[in-house]
Order: structure tokens, then sequence, then C-alpha cells
């Protein structure tokens, strides 16, 4: 059956709001998406009706928690096709589940001179935690580098791979909408023995994600690129794979036991949700799932990949040489991530304009600064397309270019 986009459009509220009399023409959802009217009533009735401890008590309010809690675990599970729901564990957000991938599986797994395999357009997420760890341990890292369009350069492959332990990559890329081929990959690296962590952040909220497909090792992502809250995420993994590594943070709930001679962690996944968890953000990311779920990950991706290549050609078409547009320009390899350089107009004084109409746009090196180095700025404008996006939406940003111009004199 047909998607009505404008009513998934009416379902968020803020889209609604004015701000001097217009509309907010909001472009930045790879930043962090808006939130429909389903997330926002399941986490106000839960709050009102249901808000309880999970996991603690006896009583029967807080068994419904715990239920409902449980629940979110098995739509994030059904959600990417995981094998069973205790292998999603929630974390802070996609950030923390990286870490915790590289602290507590590399923390265990790796030694001096072993080499781990990262991309150039990795978000910082997926770089630093391993910068850290290499600076612990004295592990080499090395680069898959990318192609003058914006894809992974993948002629080196095996030679990067050989001797490796893990390759950890972005699904999509924040800054390029570059979609490398993820389950080319995966087995590239399980062939050559090492695991492969996915970056998932700013793929699972526009498309159907299947790890079984996939058959990936770990996988990481947010809530709050996802319609859902911000202050939760998942990591899930093989559960033989979290079985194996030790916990990342102590504290209550992660613990089967403790002595004062040490302690037994709890089975997968309390092991590694210690304290007390956003309770409410994690009902909320199930309502996410659930709301996403009912439109279609699959129509969601063909409305994207639609509005993307209307976005490329009308940028393109009215500006011409003037506009450089990052990453591929086939919208079956890449998603609704537009960065771009525009007739040598600082990126934030291009912002500030758009601004003025109430067009939201992120400017800056978007957390990927190895990228921005290798494409010569410090910054780009992003525009980033959802499910609420129209074309109407487009055609303010190129019009509103314009306006740039010609306060910047170009
Ligand atoms: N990673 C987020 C972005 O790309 C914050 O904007």
């Amino acid at each position: 059956m047909a998607v009505d986009w404008a009513a998934v459009r009416a379902d968020f509220p803020v889209l609604r709001r004015e701000i001097d009399g217009a509309p907010i023409v909001y472009l930045d959802s790879g930043n962090t998406s808006q939130k429909p009217r389903q997330v926002i009533e399941a986490m106000d009735d839960f709050l009102r009706t249901g808000y309880a401890p999970i996991n603690r008590s006896a009583y029967r309010l807080a068994g419904e928690a715990t239920d409902r809690f449980e629940g979110a675990r098995a739509a994030v599970a059904r959600l990417i096709n995981a094998p069973q729901a205790d292998e999603i564990v929630f974390t802070k957000n996609a950030t923390e589940a990286l870490n915790l991938v590289a602290s507590s599986w590399g923390g265990s797994n790796l030694r001096e001179g072993d080499a781990v395999v990262l991309t150039h357009m990795e978000h910082h997420a997926n770089i630093v935690p391993w910068q850290m760890l290499a600076a612990e341990r004295g592990l080499e890292i090395r680069w898959i580098p990318l192609t003058d369009d914006g894809q992974l350069d993948l002629t080196d492959l095996d030679r990067l791979l050989d001797g490796a332990k893990a390759l950890s990559f972005t699904a999509m890329s924040n800054v390029l909408g570059t979609i490398p081929p993820t389950a080319k990959l995966v087995e590239a690296a399980h062939t050559a023995g090492a695991i492969a962590i996915v970056d998932a952040c700013q793929f699972v909220p526009h498309n159907a994600t299947d790890v079984q497909a996939w058959d990936a090792d770990f996988v990481a992502f947010s809530s709050h690129k996802m319609c859902g809250p911000s202050g939760v995420g998942a990591l899930w993994g093989r559960m033989e794979l979290l079985e194996a590594i030790p916990p990342y943070i102590g504290g209550g709930n992660m613990i089967a036991d403790v002595r004062l001679d040490g302690f037994t962690p709890a089975p997968v996944p309390a092991k590694f949700e210690a304290g007390t968890p956003p309770i409410v953000d994690v009902i909320g990311f199930g309502a996410a799932v659930e709301y996403l779920e009912s439109i279609g990950l699959h129509e969601i991706r063909c409305h994207e990949m639609e509005l993307t290549r209307y976005t490329l050609d009308t940028l393109n078409e009215r500006y011409g040489d003037d506009i450089t547009i990052h990453g591929p320009d086939n919208v079956e390899i890449r998603g609704g991530v537009i960065s771009f350089a525009f007739r040598d107009i600082h990126p934030h004084d291009i912002s500030q304009v758009l601004d003025e109409r109430n067009i939201c746009v992120r400017a800056g090196h978007h957390c990927a600064k190895p990228l921005m180095r290798i494409l010569g700025a410090n910054a780009t404008v992003r525009a980033s397309l959802y499910l609420y996006n129209d074309r109407s939406d487009v055609d303010a940003l190129a019009d509103a270019l314009d306006g740039a111009s010609d306060i910047f004199g170009f």
C-alpha cells in the first residue's frame, strides 16, 4: 500500500511549529531526528501510568515496567533481524556501543602489534576508541582509502586485512552518504580471520537492516537518529562474543554475585547494563521502532532515494559549477546525506543565512575530521533527509542558497 507521506509529516508536531511566522524546514536528521507523536505519547503514557524500576522489585507495577522494557528490546532485535533479543545491549548511544567493543572485545583480544582496519570515512566515534586502545596497547591502525567519488577504494582490501584482527566501518557515511557493500566487507574480514564491527548509526534509521544477512559480529546504532529519544542506543553482538568478553562498566544489575574477593557477571545482556538504565528512553526507542515498522523501512528507503535524487538534481542543475556535492551521485549506493561547498562561502555563514529562513542544516566537520582533511575542507554544509521531508524542503533550501550569495556578494 502506498504511504501517505503528508500524513507521516503530520505525525511530527515540531514540524507544525512556525518561527517568525514561517514553518521549520528540518534538514538535520543526520545529526538527530525529530520525534513523532506516537513516540512522545508512548513515553508520556509510561511516565503517567507505568513508571517503575525494572528488574529489581517484585510488585506488579515493576513487573509491568520490566515487561515493557524487555518488549522494547525485542522490537529493536526484530528491526535488525537479530537472532535473539538478548543479543541487544542498551547503551547510551552508538558512540558508547563502539567504545564498549573497543574496550571489552579489543581490550581482551588485541596485543601489541595487532592491526585494526578502519576507513577514511569514519565518524570520530569509530576512530578515537581505537586510537585510545592503540596508544595503550601499541596497535597498528590501517585505513581503507576512498575513490574520487567518495566510495571505499577496495583495491587493496585483502592486503589491508592480511593479518588484521578487526575491521570496523560505517554502513553509511554521515558526511558523504556513501553506503559501502557491507556484506562483502564482512566476508572479506572473516576470510582474513578478522571480526567485523559495523557502525550502523546512519544506516539503521533509513534502511531495512539484517545483521544476519550482513553476517557481522557487532553492530552499533542510536535511538535518537531513528525517531526515538536521545540517551539510548544499542549494540548488537553475536551471543558467543558477548559471552566471551568482559563487562564494560561495573555496578548494580550487571552481576550474578559479588563477594569480598571478586564478582561474577550476570548473563548477557545485563552484564553490559550496569546501573539504572534510561527506562523511559528505552520505552521510547521501542515505540520508534514500531513507528518505523508501521511505515516500512523499505518504503522509507525508496522515499529517501527519490528525494535524494531530486536534491542532487535540483542543486546541480540550479548551481552547476558553483556547488560541489561530496559523495557518490548514484542514489543506489548513497543515503540522503548531502554535504556540499557553495561558491567559496563559509559553511557557517551559509548555515546562518539559511537559519533566517528557518532552514536547519549542520555546518562543520561533522565529527569526521580525517575525512574533512581528505576532502580538503575545514567544514561543509550538510543537508540530511528523513521520512518527513518532501520536495518543498529541498526547494526551500535551493531558493535560500541564492540569498546567501546575495549577502556574501558571490
Ligand atoms: N554524528 C552526528 C552527525 O553526523 C552527530 O551529525
